[in-house]
């Protein structure tokens, strides 16, 4: 299978992917794409050989669709068989979903259906729960509120700040996002849990 990352930033997820797929995984990375030329991670797509693309959206304000018809251009040429969302700050819209509709991955770090949108962390912790994580799920046109393939909990811990259960939650989008891709590239859409390790 053709794996398509799109990243934002830095990419920590892009890179754990990229480095899952490796010997007999059924998937392989053809292209990295960012909608920030300034992106971290695009180099460190480059370090890893995966070729690599950047549609900065500000060069396109008030023109969601001229941005994504941008976008489609580098991807489709890449003709992915899946795409994962990965650290993808940009909403899509439904036009864009449909065309990966059932092969589009996104990781959000939050227990779904808690806490779609931002500030996940903060929000989490303001609500004084006793757990937190990520999930994995497949894009819908209804942001962050597709399937769930997989879960990490972790725990939110006395003291936490939106930056230390960040972290916390982010080494285990490390695990949650390639055992989810594997199975996934097989066929197994089966949901998974991860507890920290
Ligand atoms: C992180 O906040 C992560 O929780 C979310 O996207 C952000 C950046 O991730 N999935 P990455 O390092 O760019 O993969």
């Amino acid at each position: 299978k053709r794996v398509a990352i799109l990243i934002s930033g830095g990419g920590s997820n892009m890179v754990k992917l990229v480095e899952s797929m490796t010997g007999t995984h059924p998937a392989r990375p053809v292209v990295v794409g960012s909608n920030d030329p300034q992106a971290a991670g695009l180099a460190r797509a480059q370090a890893m050989g995966v070729p690599s693309f950047a549609i900065d959206h500000r060069a396109y304000p008030g023109d969601r669709a001229g941005f994504e018809a941008a976008l489609l251009e580098p991807l489709l040429a890449a003709q992915p068989d899946i795409l994962c969302l990965a650290g993808f700050m940009r909403i899509l819209t439904p036009d864009f979903v449909q065309r990966f509709e059932g092969r589009m991955l996104n990781i959000h770090p939050s227990l779904l259906p808690k806490y779609p949108g931002l500030h996940t962390h903060q929000r989490a912790i303001d609500a004084g729960d006793a757990e937190a994580g990520a999930s994995v799920h497949l894009v819908t046109p209804e942001l962050d509120a597709g399937p769930i393939l997989g879960q990490a909990r972790v725990p939110v811990l006395p003291g936490d700040t939106a930056e230390t259960l960040a972290a916390r939650v982010l080494t285990q989008e490390h695990r949650l996002y390639p055992q989810v891709l594997r199975r996934f590239a097989q066929g197994d859409l089966t949901p998974i849990t991860l507890t920290a390790a």
